[in-house]
């Protein structure tokens, strides 16, 4: 054997032992198929075709399976592998899953129960590569305990199983007046909206006597806790007090002070020139005040009423002098105001 023949062979023994192309190159969630994970580099000639799979939880969605080493280079790998779908985690009755991003491999999915549910089971499921793993989890209805009984009272509508939320307990007194709420309702955190209701016994309130008023509303005879009188002033009269309504407390006292009806109040009557008022003091309501003239004679009437509305029914008289053209004139103004009064008889 020449020298150069023994340089080819140790040519051929290196290219046959590199092969033409190196190992298949790494890609992101495929894995190179177990036969050619084997195979010795020394294989990878011209020509030599590997392949790749996606890798667990992941899908092809494109594209070639197998690259071909080509001028001891490989070809791109145009497989697309893709996170698989886990689906729908499942329907939750009263409830609903929450996602953070979505339902594909490796995401997670939280339960959550509607308002008054509870969870029963594991709140989350996590997306594997052969799906999700756990179950659907239950959204229990919350329940109050039993609701409480009170003293002197009832409650009128007692159920025969659980208390579920929502539900509103009715409380009714057997005795006395009920205090606070009548109606508890069991709220999604699993106790009642309050306290239960009180009966209790509270001293009568007498029956308020309103002078020169009358009774509106509440007319008794019998005044509990809480009941309400109303008033009104009979005509000529005002109330005098902070409300037209009392209402009995506690203590068997009314609230606020029972009022009063103080009668209405007139003006001082005007003075008039060369006359005198004959009554003094304070003019009420259907009391008149008099006037008399000094000199000279009263035109107009002599007496001003006090009316309901703490005004006078007139206007107050005047005094002219005696002449003998005003005396004239005032028997010309009677003539004929009694004409007047004939002719409308008679007409
Ligand atoms: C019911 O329970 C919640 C939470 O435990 C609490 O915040 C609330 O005050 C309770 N309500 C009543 C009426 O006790
Ligand atoms: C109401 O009555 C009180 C006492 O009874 C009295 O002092 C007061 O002046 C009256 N108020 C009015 C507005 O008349």
């Amino acid at each position: 054997m020449s020298k150069s023949a023994v340089l080819l062979v140790l040519v051929a023994l290196t290219v046959n032992v590199n092969g033409e192309c190196d190992y298949p190159p790494y890609y992101d969630h495929t894995i190179l198929r177990e036969e050619h994970q084997a195979h010795s580099p020394s294989e990878f000639i011209e020509g030599f075709k590997v392949a790749y799979y996606c890798q667990s939880g992941y899908v092809r969605t494109a594209g070639s399976a197998s690259i071909t080493c080509i001028n001891k280079m490989w070809s791109a790998l145009t497989l697309k592998c893709e996170r698989k779908s886990c689906g729908f985690p499942g329907e939750i009755l009263n409830g609903n899953f929450h996602s953070g991003g979505g339902h594909l491999f490796g995401d997670e999915v939280y339960a959550e129960c509607n308002e008054g549910y509870q969870l029963v089971g594991r709140g989350t499921r996590r997306c594997y590569a052969d799906g999700w793993d756990g179950q659907v989890p239950l959204c229990e209805i919350v329940k109050c305990p039993d609701p409480p009984e009170i003293e002197d009272g009832e409650i009128m509508n007692l159920p025969s199983g659980n208390v579920v939320y929502s539900t509103a307990i009715l409380y009714r007194c057997k005795k006395g007046v009920l205090i606070g709420n009548k109606e508890l309702v069991c709220t999604a955190q699993g106790n009642y909206s309050s306290k239960p209701p009180q009966c209790e016994e509270f001293p009568l309130c007498p029956n308020p006597i309103l002078e020169n008023g009358r009774k509106e509303a509440g007319f008794g005879p019998i005044y509990n806790y809480n009941d309400v009188v109303s008033f009104a002033c009979n005509h000529g009269y005002i109330l005098n007090g902070s409300s037209w309504f009392i209402t009995c407390k506690e203590n068997g006292k009314w609230f606020p002070f029972i009022p009063k009806c103080d009668i209405v109040n007139c003006p001082d009557p005007p003075e008039i020139e060369d006359g005198e008022i004959l009554s003094h003091g304070r003019v009420v309501y259907n009391t008149a005040v008099r006037y008399k003239c000094i000199h000279g004679s009263l035109e107009g009437s002599d007496k001003l009423v006090c009316r309901a509305d703490g005004t006078y029914d007139k206007e107050p008289p005047q005094c002219v002098k005696r002449t003998l053209l005003n005396r004239f004139k005032n028997y010309v103004k009677e003539t004929v105001s009694k004409v007047i009064h004939w002719w409308n008889r008679h007409a």
